[in-house]
């Protein structure tokens, strides 16, 4: 069993009757919290990718709502239902792919639909519950993912999934910290262009932790893999369909489709609630395109023959993954019979 060592940063703080938000865009150089008193500013914050990283996006969609009770049962004890409802919608349009951000929401209504009288305190025990149980399932996560890892000498996570993107400690980062716990392993992290959450937010955060990283350009994995540097890639996810097939940063199926080449195994880390049980396969999942403008250099701005395009999110088959690790249970090698069973769908 590992003593899990916290790490100290925290995307999001409750503060009672605000959201503190940690503005990732920021990261390494400054830590700068802003702070939401409605849902319209967390909307705002998950879209503008200040919070970002499929659980932190559920769990602040969570409080957004509490937020917007507070406000609108504030100012109308008979009418505030239909602008709570409103903005739920509203924050459920901030980010297409991480399904967290929709499993959160959903619970949040089915609590607000059981409400007769003051709403406040059953919507905030939900939110704190959702991100309650967010930071104990990356725990179990990251015992269950260690288990596996016993043998591993070398390890190649992509994005960041740690304390950043979740309710604390991280899914595929838990496990790596876990794992790390019980056996120096070594730890490689692809930079993960273009928005560079490895290299400004995973290695900040094990270097935080004093965890020793090793940073790849994301075209060095194929290369680092003929090495033999590394046995396992191990990543996060945005959602899980019922076959197995994952969503998740892009460049994931590129690992995936290297690692078979070299023989290195692929391990998916998420909690359930990135399990969406009314997708069948990674094709109806929908990949957000971002702006060309997270891409593409400012000098090409106004030229009409450059342009970019930039899907923010890939699916890797289900085939290519050996694991898929959740806080209920591990799924060994999900193309022989996805998901769906082992959730009882
Ligand atoms: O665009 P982002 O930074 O929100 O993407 C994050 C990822 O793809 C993560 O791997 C995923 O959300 C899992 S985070 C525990």
């Amino acid at each position: 069993m590992t003593n899990h060592k916290q790490s100290g940063v925290l995307a999001l703080q409750w503060t009672g009757h605000s959201l503190k938000v940690l503005d990732q865009r920021q990261l390494p150089e400054k830590i700068v919290y802003d702070e939401y008193t409605d849902a319209l500013g967390v909307t705002e914050a998950i879209a503008t990718m200040r919070v970002r990283g499929a659980p932190a996006i559920g769990i602040a969609a969570a409080y957004g709502v509490v937020l917007s009770v507070y406000q609108h049962y504030f100012q109308s004890v008979d009418n505030w239902r239909q602008h709570v409802l409103a903005d739920i919608q509203l924050l459920a349009q901030s980010r297409p792919t991480a399904v967290n951000l929709f499993w959160a929401l959903n619970h949040m209504k089915v609590v607000l639909e059981g409400q007769g009288g003051d709403p406040r305190p059953a919507i905030l025990a939900c939110a704190e519950k959702i991100h309650a149980d967010d930071i104990a399932a990356n725990y179990k996560m990251g015992e269950l993912g260690a288990d596996i890892l016993a043998n591993a000498k070398g390890i190649l996570t992509h994005c960041n999934t740690g304390a950043l993107a979740t309710g604390g400690y991280g899914t595929a980062l838990g496990v790596i910290r876990s794992v790390y716990a019980r056996n120096p392993v070594k730890i490689y992290a692809g930079e993960t262009r273009p928005w560079l959450q490895g290299v400004r937010l995973t290695v900040w955060e094990l270097a935080q932790d004093e965890i020793p990283v090793t940073l790849i350009a994301d075209s060095a994995a194929a290369w680092l893999m003929k090495s033999g540097a590394i046995d396992w890639v191990i990543v996060g996810a945005d959602r899980i369909a019922l076959n197995g097939d994952v969503a998740n940063k892009i460049g994931t199926y590129s690992l995936a489709v290297l690692a078979k080449q070299h023989g290195v195994k692929v391990m998916v880390v998420a909690p359930t609630s990135t399990i969406d049980g009314s997708t069948k396969s990674g094709d109806e999942i929908e990949i957000e395109q971002r702006q060309q403008s997270e891409l593409l250099p400012a000098c090409y701005k106004d030229n009409t023959n450059v342009s970019a395009w930039n899907p923010v999110f890939d699916v890797t088959p289900a085939e290519l993954i050996s694991a898929i690790v959740t806080e209920r249970g591990v799924v060994l090698n999900p193309s022989e019979g996805g998901v769906g069973a082992f959730l009882g769908i």
